[in-house]
């Protein structure tokens, strides 16, 4: 009998894109369980303006593309590039951190990299990758793999049919240009940063493999002498009779399943309330859970804990938690270029805990794999976010898609980490009928597929006057959490904080997604004086206090951690592409605001 009393809905309804050969298959779950070689290092890059390498001087895809990685075989032969006589850079990275000619650059980019491998009987080799941005085509030995678009969540395809004996070479061609039907849209205030942002891995599996799996602890219920965790797994094919086991050696908690005709398992381990240590904050209790399939075995590290809302409380474990969150952007701690690693992720997180966090916001797409995982071994619980911002493109199905693709693809990847309590799907929209339409079915989708964690948005103050703030938004039927952004104190209502007076009219827990104002570190003056570290103190002082009046507050994640790269912030000797709103400079300095949230969250 299946257990349906909460699911995540394993991704069955993966639909990939159809056309050109594609290689792409639904994301591989805990990639890192798997024995992998990786692609990261030296790739050699070949800066392409007008797309030389892909189109005819007619605009047409040409077949001699750079794809083939062609070499002159004849003396006479005319071939007008070649990767090995080009420069090379770091990957995982981005292009402009890694090339001065490219910090501000946006348009295509070709890279190529060469591996050894040898094709194996009795297994599949998948090519994943950690995220590319933003769209992205790849060929293996000159075939094509796959079209990946969207810049913050990983893919992988198999390429067991395309390598051969010895040496293999896999092309990337990698275009960050900005259209308005893209997500995000045009316009948005962060850095563009291109390229292969994260980690690329070969990775070996069976030819029958576990493509995804859950565990999940159910809802406290009094009566019920035992806690129940569900598990559910699913095999990358609808094959009957496997025998899936999964076991939690600490627990002594093991249970064998076999798969139906869907390739599908699910089931429910029971455990004394006593023996289970919940994952939280101030615990968190993370334990190694081995899940074999016939012969082969997986491991992961997993917490157990339950998120809810009563009210206008968030119930964290059946206990009411107040979220004492910042957000933060998923650039390296110092100076700018996208973090990618654990190590990136420990700093910024650091930061956080120092201020008393218990709660980010991963500003405003899903971050790198590590740093969900790391927040999840520090205690901190996380908002994760897909780029639905500002004005997307409503009405056009293709947007939808690729905005449904992304939050599938987030909800996949981080689905079994305890830490990650609220899915987002936007922030800061334009009301109309079509954004409401486009919103409402993102929210379905993402509850259709994990009915276990809240949804929310970040919404914005819809009225303001006489110091009445006002919140009226259709979505607020959509989501579990109601959050909104509101800059009283810089973008408008400078020293009126005080005064303030707010009207949330749902019976929802309410977090004020964003606020703050920026700095310029080391800049000081009198606390009316913009871009001074007193003004930003003064405004934090004010801004805290105001929020303590907000009934039903439930959290917080201003904005924000660190000073950030963007091409919209152009003031000379303050900004210099930097927004600084940081509480944190890009040098890691520590403004004088730092402190006054530290002591509000010491309060709280
Ligand atoms: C907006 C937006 C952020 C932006 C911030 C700002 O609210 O959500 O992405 O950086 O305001 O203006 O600094």
């Amino acid at each position: 009998m299946k257990h349906f009393f909460f699911t995540i809905l394993l991704m069955a309804t993966a639909v990939l894109p159809t056309g050109a050969a594609n290689h792409e298959v639904p994301l591989i779950q805990n990639v890192c369980a798997y024995e992998s070689v990786s692609l990261n290092g030296d790739w050699h890059y070949i800066v392409d303006v007008q797309e030389e390498g892909y189109y005819d001087y007619r605009m047409n895809p040409t077949r001699w593309g750079f794809f083939q990685n062609a070499k002159p075989q004849r003396p006479e032969d005319l071939i007008e590039y070649d990767f090995d006589k080009s420069p090379t850079m770091q990957i995982p990275s981005d292009w402009n951190t890694q090339d001065e000619r490219l910090f501000f650059y946006e348009g295509t980019v070709w890279f190529k990299k060469s591996f050894q491998a040898v094709p194996m009987e009795d297994h599949r080799m998948l090519l994943y990758f950690g995220a590319v941005n933003y769209d992205c085509r790849v060929w293996v030995n000159g075939k094509e793999a796959g079209h990946h678009v969207g810049g913050f969540t990983p893919f992988n395809y198999d390429i067991s049919d395309l390598i051969k004996e010895g040496e293999n070479v896999v092309i990337v061609k990698v275009d960050n240009k900005r259209h308005a039907e893209d997500v995000p849209t045009q316009i948005f205030d962060w850095w563009n940063y291109g390229g292969i942002t994260r980690d690329v891995r070969l990775v070996k599996v069976t030819p029958t493999y576990l493509e995804d799996y859950n565990l999940q602890l159910a809802k406290f219920d009094a009566k019920a002498k035992k806690r129940q965790i569900s598990f559910s797994a699913r095999l990358n094919k609808k094959e009957s009779g496997h025998k899936v086991t999964v076991f939690i050696p600490e627990l002594k908690l093991e249970q064998q399943l076999t798969t139906d005709a869907e390739g599908t398992v699910s089931g429910t381990l029971f455990v004394a309330p006593k023996k289970l240590q919940l994952w939280s904050p101030e615990n968190p209790k993370l334990y190694r859970v081995d899940i074999s399939l016939d012969t082969s075995i997986i491991s992961d590290s997993i917490g157990f804990r339950t998120i809810e809302t009563r009210d206008k409380q968030i119930l964290l474990n059946g206990q009411p938690i107040f979220l004492k969150g910042i957000s933060i952007h998923n650039e390296k701690p110092n100076g700018g270029g996208r973090a990618n690693s654990a190590e990136d992720a420990h700093t910024l997180l650091g930061w956080a805990k120092e201020l008393g966090c218990n709660f980010v916001r991963l500003a405003h797409y899903p971050h790198h794999e590590e740093m969900v995982r790391e927040a999840e071994k520090m205690g901190i619980l996380v908002w994760s976010e897909i780029p639905v911002y500002w004005t997307i493109a409503w009405k056009n199905l293709k947007t939808y898609e690729n905005a449904q693709n992304q939050l599938r693809d987030m909800i996949a990847r981080d689905h079994n980490r305890a830490n990650v309590i609220i899915w987002s799907i936007a922030n800061e929209t334009p009301h109309s009928q079509e954004r409401d339409t486009f919103l409402g079915n993102l929210a379905q989708y993402a509850r259709s597929l994990d009915n276990t964690r809240l949804i929310s948005m970040a919404m914005e103050v819809t009225g303001a006057s006489n110091y009445v703030n006002r919140l009226n938004d259709n979505m607020n039927k959509y989501v579990d959490v109601v959050s909104f952004n509101q800059y009283i104190g810089w973008y408008r209502d400078v020293n009126d904080a005080p005064k303030m007076k707010w009207e949330i009219p749902y019976n929802k827990p309410v977090i004020v997604s964003e606020f703050g104002g920026g700095a310029k570190y080391g800049y000081h003056g009198a606390k009316n004086q913009r871009w001074t570290e007193e003004f930003q103190e003064n405004l934090y002082i004010e801004n805290t206090a105001m929020l303590d009046k907000i009934e039903g507050l439930s959290g917080t994640t201003p904005w924000i951690l660190k000073d950030f790269r963007s091409p919209r912030r152009v003031l000379p000797d303050v900004q210099d592409y930097y927004n600084r709103k940081g509480l944190v400079s890009d040098k890691g300095e520590k403004k004088k605001a730092f402190y006054i949230l530290k002591q509000w969250y010491e309060k709280k």
